[in-house]
Order: structure tokens, then C-alpha cells, then sequence
């Protein structure tokens, strides 16, 4: 029986993956180096450093800097990105998302977050729903980021429950994959390209709905 719900935040819970992209492309430029959407999936799910691996590899820029310069070249992202979720308010939940996460509250089905985001408290301080969660994974504290399934793991630990009694909700390629590496049953939102690897996938957010989402996982 499904228990618990765990979260990615950027694009699933907030449209915060666009800022992501934005704050990239911005940064990218400054380097001489374009990245469009396509390349932008790639980098959703996976942490800061390594997104700036993926920029770099993809401009032929891999050894154009030192640690240090990449660090520098991270944290300016990050001031940009940070400047963009100043503006986050409850209004910018995702369509639906309010809905499904007053109906798990009321059935009692508790919720943790599972997001490599360093900003994600913030964020859902800023979207007023903090309380609404037992707990939110420090993707600090983690040995591997997604697609290992750790974060996954420590998202159903902090429940105290089994991965065969959560559901994983994620937008990303890289987020499917761990959910599924998990051994949990996956929810995945976007293109159905992108998301063919979730056993359940809907192309909005305004699609998702628990009863839905509580049957399909039983069913598996
Ligand atoms: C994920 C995003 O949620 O967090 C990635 O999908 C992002 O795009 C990652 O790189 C890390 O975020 P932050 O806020 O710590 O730079
Ligand atoms: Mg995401």
C-alpha cells in the first residue's frame, strides 16, 4: 500500500526549472557558449557543479578553467538564479500541484522532497508549503546525486517508510532513473519522450491527480 509521495521541486512543483535555464543560458553566453532546450534537458536533476561540466564539454571548454574559475563561474549562476526565485510566491505552485498535495495531507499519505537543488528550503518557504512536508533531503549530504538512487532512498528513510510504499514524481531523465533504481514506483511529468522510462507519465502537472496515481501504483 502507497504510504508516502516524494518530490523533485524544479518543474514539478514550481516552474523553477525555467529560471534554471534562463540563469544557465545567461551564464553560457558570457563564456561564448550556446546552449539551447534540447541540451537543457541533460541538466535537469543533476547538481550545480556538474551542470557547468555538461556547458563546458558542450562548448569545448572542458579544461578553459580552474576549479577555482568554475566555482566562481557556478556561484554567478547561482546569484542569477537566486535573483529570479526572490520573485517566487504561493501563486507559482504548478497547475494542480495545491490540489495534490491538500488531498495526500487529508489521506494521510505523508510527502518529503528529493531535490539536488542547495535552494530548494528556500524556495518552499517562499511557495508556503514547508509545512506541509516531513522533511526535505540535504542534497549535500549525499554520496552520488541523481540518476543513483539515493536521494530516493533518504526520501522514503525520512518518512520512515518502505520505497515499496512511496511514489516518486519527477520531470527530469536523470530523476526517473533514480526513482526507478530505487525500486519505487515513478510518476514522470513532460514530453513523453523524455519521460518513457516512468511507469506512469502525463505531459502538465494539471494531469496529476492521487487517486490516479494511488491506483497505478498498486497495480504494478
Ligand atoms: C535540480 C535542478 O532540482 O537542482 C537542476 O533540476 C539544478 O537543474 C539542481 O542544477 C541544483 O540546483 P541548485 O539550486 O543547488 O543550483
Ligand atoms: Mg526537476
Amino acid at each position: 500500500m502507497i504510504k508516502g509521495l516524494i518530490f523533485d521541486l524544479d518543474g514539478v512543483i514550481t516552474d523553477t526549472a525555467e529560471y534554471h535555464y534562463l540563469a544557465w543560458k545567461s551564464l553560457a553566453e558570457k563564456i561564448g557558449i550556446e546552449i539551447d532546450r534540447a541540451f537543457n534537458e541533460q541538466l535537469k536533476g543533476i547538481s550545480r557543479m556538474e551542470s557547468l561540466e555538461l556547458i563546458l564539454q558542450h562548448g569545448n571548454k572542458s579544461e578553459a578553467y580552474t576549479l577555482e574559475e568554475k566555482e566562481r563561474l557556478a556561484a554567478q549562476k547561482n546569484e542569477e538564479y537566486k535573483e529570479y526565485i526572490k520573485q517566487v510566491t504561493p501563486a507559482d505552485l504548478l497547475p494542480g500541484i495545491a490540489e495534490l498535495l491538500r488531498d495526500a495531507r487529508e489521506q494521510g499519505i505523508k510527502m518529503s522532497l528529493a531535490s539536488a537543488s542547495k535552494n530548494a528550503p528556500e524556495i518552499m518557504q517562499r511557495l508556503e508549503i514547508d509545512g506541509l512536508f516531513e522533511g526535505i533531503v540535504d542534497p549535500a549530504s549525499l554520496k552520488a546525486g541523481k540518476p543513483d538512487p539515493e536521494i530516493f532512498i533518504r526520501g522514503a528513510e525520512l518518512l520512515g517508510l518502505s520505497v515499496k510504499e512511496c511514489v516518486g514524481l519527477e520531470d527530469a531523465e536523470a530523476g526517473i532513473e533514480s526513482i526507478n533504481a530505487a525500486g519505487m514506483f515513478s510518476v514522470g511529468v513532460g514530453s513523453k519522450d523524455a519521460m518513457k522510462e516512468a511507469d506512469y507519465a502525463v505531459e502538465s502537472t494539471s494531469e496529476l491527480d492521487l487517486k490516479t496515481i494511488l491506483d497505478k501504483a498498486s497495480a504494478k
